[in-house]
């Protein structure tokens, strides 16, 4: 892995979170933590600050990692890792421990307490700047919500956080 000038990311965004999908990882590797697999979510300029966008379901475990501590990483897979993140993407951290399951290596991150994974080739080292619950009201267009959400309590929390740090596989 090689540090990476963000500046100089040639992500292809769009294909990166729909189709590649990211971990999301949340807390503190030396003590508690959780991951969830994320494919919404977007990257580019806030506050004149490089930043990525994540949007999370109250009701993930990983959310309530998020909430206690700003910091997270995204890590990004090869497809061969598709399994591994459908499983992290379909059992929760409090019912099992899906990390084993899914076989991923967590390891160290460089700056943020949450971890990172062996096999990522990518990884965003991140710290939420500004977290936003998503309401009924703020829909200019309701086919969205009427497809996405059975109800209010639902709907997604926003987190935009600066994007500290970026690892890339040469
Ligand atoms: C491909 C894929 C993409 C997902 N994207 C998101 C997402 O962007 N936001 C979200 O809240 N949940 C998303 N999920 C669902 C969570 O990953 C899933 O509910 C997970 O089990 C939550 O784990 P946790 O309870 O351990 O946090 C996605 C799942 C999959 C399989």
């Amino acid at each position: 892995m090689k540090d990476i000038d963000i500046a100089e990311w040639s992500a292809k965004p769009f294909a990166e979170f729909d189709k590649g999908w990211f971990l999301l990882t949340g807390g503190d590797f030396s003590s508690k933590w959780n991951t969830m697999t994320v494919s919404w979510g977007f990257a580019g300029t806030m506050w004149g600050k490089p930043v990525v966008a994540v949007v999370v379901r109250p009701g993930r475990y990983t959310r309530e990692f998020l909430d206690a501590n700003p910091e997270f990483t995204l890590s990004a897979f090869p497809e061969e890792c598709k399994k591994a993140l459908t499983i992290l993407g379909t059992k929760s951290g409090r019912d099992c421990d899906k990390v084993a399951l899914s076989g991923l290596t967590p390891v160290p991150a460089n700056i943020v307490k949450a971890p990172a994974f062996a096999e990522a080739d990518t990884v965003l080292e991140c710290r939420a700047l500004y977290r936003q619950p998503m309401t009924r009201g703020s829909f200019l267009d309701s086919a969205p919500f009427e497809k996405w959400y059975s109800s209010e309590d639902d709907l997604h929390i926003a987190y935009i956080a600066e994007v500290l740090a970026l690892r890339r596989r040469q």
